[in-house]
């Protein structure tokens, strides 16, 4: 979309004021000022007016990379949430498809379209999500027949569903599941043995982590993105 229709779309303002604004420096596109009104604007791009962040109306879909201590909530007494991180962005109504522990870092999705935050968590959608995990001891051959084989956990009376580990080198491993029970990558090698050091969440469903973004750092889902959860 042209800058000036997407900044038009985004404040309701006329095409002509929003040229005037583009003529006097005001817009930015990725921090970069803008000079062209006819500007190919993509969906990850980020576009200011007077340095605020603006967004398209309707539903929203972000991605973001989740550092260490913060937690996967909207609202938290103790520890910073995640919506803290979205700075420039008007978290009112985002929630939270799936759930990290304060320390596990990586891939989070946010939406205020709750049809959609479901349909991304819901087992019955049965999305994989992918983790990368620093453990204590080699990952052994055991430990993933076990995971595809489908484990009691402590406490629970119910097998958990297959799932894929992975072995890598310097004691890591890449781990498919389908389920998300609390704590559940820790829980299935503490079960096998095994101690989890550090957990990252790569993927979830067809969604990877971009990787140009910083720990901290959210963008907004491709359409494409946003649409391989969907029917
Ligand atoms: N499994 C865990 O143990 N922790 C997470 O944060 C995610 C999956």
């Amino acid at each position: 979309m042209r800058l000036d229709k997407y900044i038009s779309h985004a404040t309701g303002l006329p095409r002509d004021t929003v040229k005037r604004a583009i003529r006097h420096k005001r817009v930015s596109v990725n921090g970069e000022l803008a000079r062209l009104a006819a500007q190919h604007i993509a969906e990850t791009d980020r576009v200011c007016l007077d340095d605020d962040a603006l967004q398209l109306p309707g539903p929203r879909y972000l991605m973001l990379h989740k550092p260490a201590g913060y937690v996967c909530a909207t609202e938290d007494s103790e520890h910073p949430i995640v919506l803290d991180l979205l700075r420039d962005i008007d978290t009112a109504g985002l929630g939270i498809a799936g759930r990290l522990d304060i320390d596990t870092t990586g891939l989070v999705l946010l939406s205020d379209d709750g049809q959609w935050l479901h349909r991304v968590t819901s087992p019955r959608h049965q999305h994989d999500k992918v983790y990368r995990a620093v453990l204590q001891e080699a990952v052994t051959p055991q430990t993933v027949e076990a995971f595809a084989a489908g484990m009691l956990l402590h406490g629970e009376d119910k097998l958990t569903a297959p799932a894929r580990c992975i072995p890598l080198p310097d004691n890591g491993a890449e781990v498919h599941l389908r389920e998300g029970r609390y704590h559940q990558v820790k829980r299935m090698f503490a079960a096998c043995g095994n101690h989890v050091l550090a957990l990252h969440r790569v993927r979830i469903g067809a969604v990877l982590l971009d990787d140009t973004l910083a720990e901290g750092a959210s963008r907004p889902l491709t359409q494409e993105e946003m649409e391989s959860f969907l029917p």
